[in-house]
């Protein structure tokens, strides 16, 4: 029998990390596997899906006022449905289930991180009963990896080797809405991506809450280096992963950053804070001179490696004196890139129930002052590239400028360059092309197509 969804458009909007854009493919994949069609605009779907993420409160508030303005929008008029069908997934969705219908009312489904496969079933449900489908699983029983994915990119792929997480940082309520952390069979992950090189995809993201303590569950102790070894060898030009827990990152890791060509020479490691106490109490378990260590170790491998990182401020208990700390780190790795976040409280979490909180314009403050700090460096940091030739994997026409194209670096630099005579974008989208560095400013490189 023909599924309702059959001839139905779908838009899927994504927030938070890069599990949920991968999710968000696998959502588009099955839905199409219905026969729904795609569609750029809310407007002109039946079906809106919102993957969410409830790391903090902003993310939640900004999702939720999205989802109620969309509620109030008109129908799609040539639906056959008679409503928009809206449908919240994602952390949000795992983390609050049928709790959601009273902070976003209208909604017709909500499903959790761990039971992705049952959404068409419950888009179809409410289709028939006009009413409201919810249904969130604890933990999933199997890492799910048989199911149809539309890529968003025809070049770069995603390959999830992890879900879940076990690390239970004191602040973060990704353990809850993500389940244990399960590692993926290596065989199971190297195929996959020798099938994407068949496909002509240059460059792979390996994604987890922490790659490096891939295999644990699996073969007893962690087999990441292995990991990066299988992926490379299938031929692939770029390697990625996201993200590296310090506590975790082996020399052996580190020394794959000097002998595999494909692992690109850019390293996201979160340090979250420069203060020991901090640290502690946030339960990060390595401590700012094990992490500067890690920071050497990584130079000495690979010496042009840019680095990357999170640092949350204003936890519960962070003095002025743990802060400077945190200043002295940033400005003594000199980061390429670094994600500031004002602390925020999350429900079940133990830092939830910490009573030391930081007064929000003491957390302000410091947020603006690191970010000063942040802009000097990333600035200084980009100045290395500044004349060099740098290879560049095209993504498209940049979104500001159409004569000009964007794409990014082995040190994962934004560049751009004018798009040379008589060629089209979309015929360099997906492609490698050398530019020369001519302006290195903070957020991107700019230069010509050599
Ligand atoms: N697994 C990754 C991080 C996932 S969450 C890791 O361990 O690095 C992404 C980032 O959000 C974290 O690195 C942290 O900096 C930030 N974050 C998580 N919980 C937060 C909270 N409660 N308040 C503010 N920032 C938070
Ligand atoms: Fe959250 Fe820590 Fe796990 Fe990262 S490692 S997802 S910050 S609990
Ligand atoms: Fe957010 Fe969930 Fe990722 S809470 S950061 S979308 S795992």
């Amino acid at each position: 029998m023909n599924s309702v969804l059959e001839g139905l458009s779908y838009n899927v909007q994504t927030f938070g990390c890069q599990m949920n854009k991968h999710d968000s493919e696998r959502i588009s994949g099955l839905l199409r596997s219905k026969g729904a069609v795609e569609v750029d605009s809310i407007e002109d779907a039946d079906v809106v899906v919102f993957m969410t993420c409830c790391v903090r409160e902003s993310a939640e508030t900004r999702l939720l006022g999205h989802v109620n303005s969309i509620k109030n929008m008109p129908p799609k008029g040539s639906s056959r449905v008679g409503r928009r069908i809206v449908a919240i997934g994602g952390c949000m969705g795992q983390n609050y289930g049928e709790g959601l219908l009273e902070r976003a009312p209208g909604i017709d489904v909500v499903f959790g991180t761990h039971n992705i496969s049952e959404l068409p079933k419950l888009v179809e449900a409410s289709i028939a009963s006009e009413g409201f489908e919810h249904h969130t699983l604890l933990q999933a029983d199997d890492f799910p990896t048989d199911l149809p994915t539309k890529r968003e990119s025809p070049w770069s792929a995603w390959l999830p080797i992890t879900i879940g997480c076990d690390n239970y940082c004191t602040y973060c309520i990704v353990p809850y809405v993500r389940g244990r952390e399960k590692s993926r069979p290596m065989d199971d992950i190297v195929s996959e991506a020798a099938s994407y090189v068949a496909d002509g995809v240059k460059e792979i993201t390996l994604l987890g809450q922490n790659v490096n303590s891939y295999g644990r569950d699996l073969y007893g102790s962690p087999a990441f280096a292995k990991v990066l070894e299988g992926v490379c060898g299938t031929g692939i030009e770029r390697v990625r992963f996201a993200t590296s827990h310090p506590k975790d990152l082996s020399d052996e890791v580190i020394s794959l950053f000097g002998s595999l060509p494909a692992l690109m020479p850019a390293l996201h490691l979160p340090v979250q804070s420069g203060s020991n106490r901090v640290l502690e109490r946030m339960n990060r378990r390595y401590t700012r001179e094990h992490y500067l260590e890690l920071v050497a170790k990584m130079r000495e491998a690979c010496p042009d490696v840019a680095l990357s990182t999170d640092v949350i401020v204003g936890f519960p208990g962070e003095t002025d004196a743990d802060f400077e700390d945190t200043l002295a780190l940033v400005d003594e790795v000199g980061y390429n890139q670094v994600f500031t976040f004002i602390y925020s409280p999350r429900t079940g979490t133990p830092a939830a129930s910490y009573p030391d909180a930081v007064p929000r314009p003491v957390a302000q403050r410091r947020f603006d002052a690191l970010f000063g700090v942040v802009e000097k460096r990333a600035f200084e940091a980009n100045q290395d590239d500044l004349g060099k030739v740098v290879p560049v994997l095209v993504e498209g026409a940049s979104k500001g400028d159409g004569s000009r194209l964007s794409g990014r670096s082995p040190r994962n630099q934004n560049v751009h360059a004018p798009i040379p005579e008589g060629v089209a974008a979309s015929d360099l989208a997906g492609r490698i092309v050398e530019v020369k560095v001519n302006e290195a400013k903070t957020w991107y490189l700019a230069g010509e197509v050599v």
